[in-house]
């Protein structure tokens, strides 16, 4: 941990060179603007982070907020707050649509808050095209910053704090991972963790590759470290996070598998359930499918992007991988465990897929019986090998597919859903649920969602529950006293 006192920092002294202590000498500095501002208005400062990404880019946003409370701000999700930020994603184009949209919105409530201050990071960051548009034409906005540079978020803010004009900040790359930095938990009970960053194997269509950077795997003694740290701050379930998990480790000074790191993180005592997101099916091992199936806490739950079914197009994606050795693949899984639940990602869409390449798609969803496959229209990325492919699909074309496709899943997972009536089994507490306040909303191991009756004091606890109605994709329970 970091060995310094934010309130006795002596800003005569020139900022140190070495992170993380660099960046806790900047939070003091915003520390005072914040407290000089506070005191002007008299009332406290109100930041909203907002997340338009993936589970990575939700816990880059905690690790935002973290330090938007060391330095003084309220936090909201109300967007009409003092100091707003727009966390991106621009894995397809809809996800960039909908920040322009919100960037307008944001321009209003700025009209009437005059001292109000915009930032934008994340991936969509690292684009140049994304960052010329917002030069010209999104002038309001006061700090822009990429994925590379996050960490040094307080030194970015204290230097929007001391400019009039839009502060810009991107990095192409970077080797380095700044470790104990604040963060802030969304949850109390659960917590992501980044186990690495990046993504080497640059599938054809996905602009991952480009804006997150090479893999770098984080040591295993910080993470173990950060998760003993959660889990005696009351955390029972973690998520290991990276885009590749199963190549974790690979280019560590003493390398180390996934399946390694995970019977480490078993070990720790008080720590109920592991997750853990997302598995690259070229990677996935034998040694990580033993590990599994020995474990205690390890949920019965993996999710394996499928991508296409036809190995044409999975060539032209470079996944690396084909239909039959997908197949081949789930196979060995459900032997070995075969109370787990899977789940995917589906494109459809790509260049040159015909409707005969769909069928496969679908042959293998009836194959595998996914408990739930999310089905995306393929988005051209600019930049991407994909993106220079001649053969883009017509619309009308990819519409269709897609509707044969979704049918089939929503379908077939139901039917795998179903399974589990009558059956008791522990749901982790998330949240009073939504819309009936008697309710609460908890998850399975499995990831399967159930509602039952219960209150907020529930939240956090693993409790039996008994399956009594499947609803398609979720169950209403009843609290139960036994697992069977
Ligand atoms: N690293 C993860 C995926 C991260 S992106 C993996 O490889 O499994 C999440 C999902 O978005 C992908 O699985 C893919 O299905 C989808 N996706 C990525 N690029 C896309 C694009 N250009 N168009 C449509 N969907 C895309
Ligand atoms: Fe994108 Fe493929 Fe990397 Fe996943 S593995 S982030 S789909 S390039
Ligand atoms: Fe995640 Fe979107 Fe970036 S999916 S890694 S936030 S492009």
């Amino acid at each position: 941990m970091h060995g310094m006192d934010l309130d006795k920092m002596d800003f005569s002294l020139t900022p140190p060179a070495q992170e993380p202590d660099r960046q806790y000498y900047f939070m003091a500095k915003c520390r005072e603007y914040i407290k000089e501002e506070c005191e002007r208005l008299n009332r406290p400062l109100r930041a909203a982070v907002i997340t338009f990404g993936c589970q990575m880019n939700a816990r880059d946003s905690e690790k935002l907020s973290g330090i938007l409370l060391e330095i003084g701000y309220e936090l909201t999700e109300d967007e009409d707050a003092d100091f707003v930020i727009y966390n991106t994603c621009t894995v397809r184009d809809n996800a960039n649509q909908r920040v322009y949209g919100r960037l307008g919105h944001l321009n209003s409530l700025k009209k009437q808050n005059k001292h109000m201050k915009i930032a934008l990071c994340g991936c969509m960051m690292q684009e140049p095209s994304a960052i010329e548009k917002i030069r010209q034409s999104y002038r309001f906005v006061d700090l822009i910053f990429g994925t590379h540079n996050i960490y040094k978020f307080a030194e970015l803010l204290a230097a929007m704090f001391e400019s009039d004009r839009m502060v810009t900040d991107i990095w192409n790359e970077t080797d380095q991972i700044v470790e104990n930095l604040p963060t802030e938990r969304k949850y109390p009970f659960k917590s992501g963790i980044n186990i690495m960053f990046g993504c080497n194997n640059f599938c054809s269509y996905c602009i991952v590759p480009y804006v997150r950077g090479r893999e770098r795997s984080r040591s295993p003694q910080e993470i173990l470290c950060e998760i003993k740290k959660l889990v005696s701050e009351g955390v029972v379930e973690v998520m290991l996070l990276g885009q590749n998990v199963n190549s974790y480790g690979k280019n560590l000074e003493n390398p180390m598998t996934f399946a390694e790191l995970l019977r480490e993180v078993e070990k720790i005592e008080g720590l109920k359930r592991i997750r853990f997101m997302t598995s690259h099916p070229k990677d996935l091992s034998d040694e990580l499918i033993q590990v599994m199936k020995e474990s205690k806490k390890i949920c019965r739950h993996l999710h394996l992007p499928l991508q296409s079914g036809s190995t044409r197009i999975l060539k032209a994606m470079n996944r690396r991988y084909t239909k039959e050795q997908y197949l081949a693949l789930v196979e060995k899984i459900r032997k070995e465990i075969p109370d787990i639940s899977i789940t995917t990602d589906i494109i459809v869409g790509f260049p040159g897929e015909e409707p005969c390449d769909v069928d496969e798609t679908i042959d293998v969803v009836k194959k595998v019986r996914y408990d739930n496959a999310f089905t995306f229209i393929y988005s051209k990325r600019t930049g991407t090998p994909a993106a220079a492919m001649e053969n883009q699909v017509p619309e009308a074309i990819v519409k269709e597919g897609f509707d044969r496709l979704l049918k089939v899943v929503q379908d077939t997972a139901r039917e795998r859903v179903r399974l589990l009536e009558g059956r008791t089994m522990e749901a982790l507490v998330e949240e009073v649920n939504e819309h009936d306040s008697s309710l609460v909303t908890g998850r399975l191991s499995n990831n399967t969602i159930v509602h039952f009756k219960g209150d907020k004091s529930l939240i956090g606890q693993i409790v039996p529950v008994y399956l009594k109605e499947c609803h398609g994709f979720y169950y209403l329970a009843e609290y139960a006293t036994d697992v069977s």
